[in-house]
């Protein structure tokens, strides 16, 4: 019978059979598919395991904390947190193009977190049990379409964990390939993964990094960062976070527009809100979110984001729009 628990407990004892008392590595971005396997090995082989969490500072607010407090209470796993902001800002600092920031942001990722692995890997080096394992949350829909649906025809370069040198040698444990994401959520509520990560919605690799349209730099992040809050909270509060998919927040960082607020005249930034609905990211369709919800969400970022005096409405399914604008 399927019931999470079940789930938990086979899959808890074939991570046990495969790994031995060999050491684990993995890489955590605070998604559920990474969170969900974490906490799985964790759950089968305690400290063995290591997380390694890269902050690029490319995360929306809260995002950290609750990866590196939350979860870690959750779950007990042992996490290295490498604060990397400054590194990423620095390689990205004036860069506008959509596959440059991509391409910067993918190899930063991998270069960080690489040197984190060998730091752990050395760390353990002379020990009976070496760290030989890499966790990695494949998902069953990632196994069959061979490739993940994702990015298929190499429209954007989807940066994901991958292409660790040579000379780390991993083998690899994906304790999620037979499951899909409903699947998996229960999973993580099974092993008691904080709800705010098992109920995540898409976000991309690169992060707030590809929703600022123009350069990325710490005032613009911020300015973001506080208007993707009040969106998600509304939208929460309106409870349609299980009808939307994902509703990206867009800087217009390079475009200003005359406003009024109070008495004087404001010449600030737009930012888009771009709510969709789709079934698995490779189309999808605007979503017809209510529009007090969108009065409600418009007031709040120009009341509260004083950099931010219009807030628009992407009305383009996919295609021809991506979902994100970079
Ligand atoms: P697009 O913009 O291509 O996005 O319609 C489709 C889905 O993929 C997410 N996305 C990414 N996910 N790394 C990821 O892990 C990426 O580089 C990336 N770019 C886009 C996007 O949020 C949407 O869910």
């Amino acid at each position: 019978e399927w019931t999470p628990g079940n789930v938990v407990d086979e899959l808890v004892e074939s991570i046990r059979d495969q790994v031995g008392e060999d050491r684990v590595l993995c890489a955590l971005s605070g998604g559920v598919d990474s969170s969900v396997a974490a906490a799985l090995v964790q759950r089968a082989v305690g400290d063995q395991l290591t997380c390694v969490f890269v902050d690029h500072g490319l995360l929306r607010e809260g995002e950290a904390e609750q990866v590196e407090k939350d979860f870690v209470e959750a779950t007990g796993v042992d996490l290295v947190v490498v604060d990397a902001q400054e590194r990423f800002l620095t390689a990205l600092a004036g860069v506008t193009e959509p596959e440059a920031k991509r391409k910067i942001i993918g190899e930063q990722f991998i270069r960080v977190f690489e040197q984190a692995a060998r730091d752990v890997v050395g760390s353990h080096a002379d020990e009976e049990h070496p760290v030989k394992w890499l966790v990695q949350g494949t998902l069953y829909p990632d196994v069959v379409e061979s490739g993940g649906g994702e990015g298929a025809a190499n429209i954007k370069s989807h940066h994901n964990v991958g292409g660790l040198p040579d000379d780390l040698q991993f083998k690899l444990i994906e304790p999620l390939r037979t499951l899909f994401k409903d699947e998996v959520r229960q999973v993580g509520l099974e092993l008691g993964v904080p709800e705010v990560i098992v109920w995540r919605q898409p976000f991309p690799g690169p992060g707030l990094g590809i929703r600022i349209i123009g350069a990325v730099d710490a005032e613009r992040l911020a300015i973001l960062r506080r208007a993707d809050a009040i969106a998600r909270d509304e939208l929460t509060k309106a409870g349609l976070d299980r009808d939307i998919w994902q509703c990206p927040v867009v800087l217009l960082a390079d475009v200003r527009s005359v406003g009024v607020q109070g008495d004087f005249r404001t010449y600030g930034h737009p930012v888009v809100l771009r709510p969709v609905a789709s079934e698995d990211a490779m189309t999808a369709d605007w979503a017809r979110v209510p529009y007090e919800v969108l009065a409600q969400i418009s007031t709040r970022i120009t009341n509260e984001v004083t950099e931010v005096n219009r807030v628009v409405l992407d009305v383009t399914s996919k295609p021809p729009g991506t979902i994100e604008w970079e």
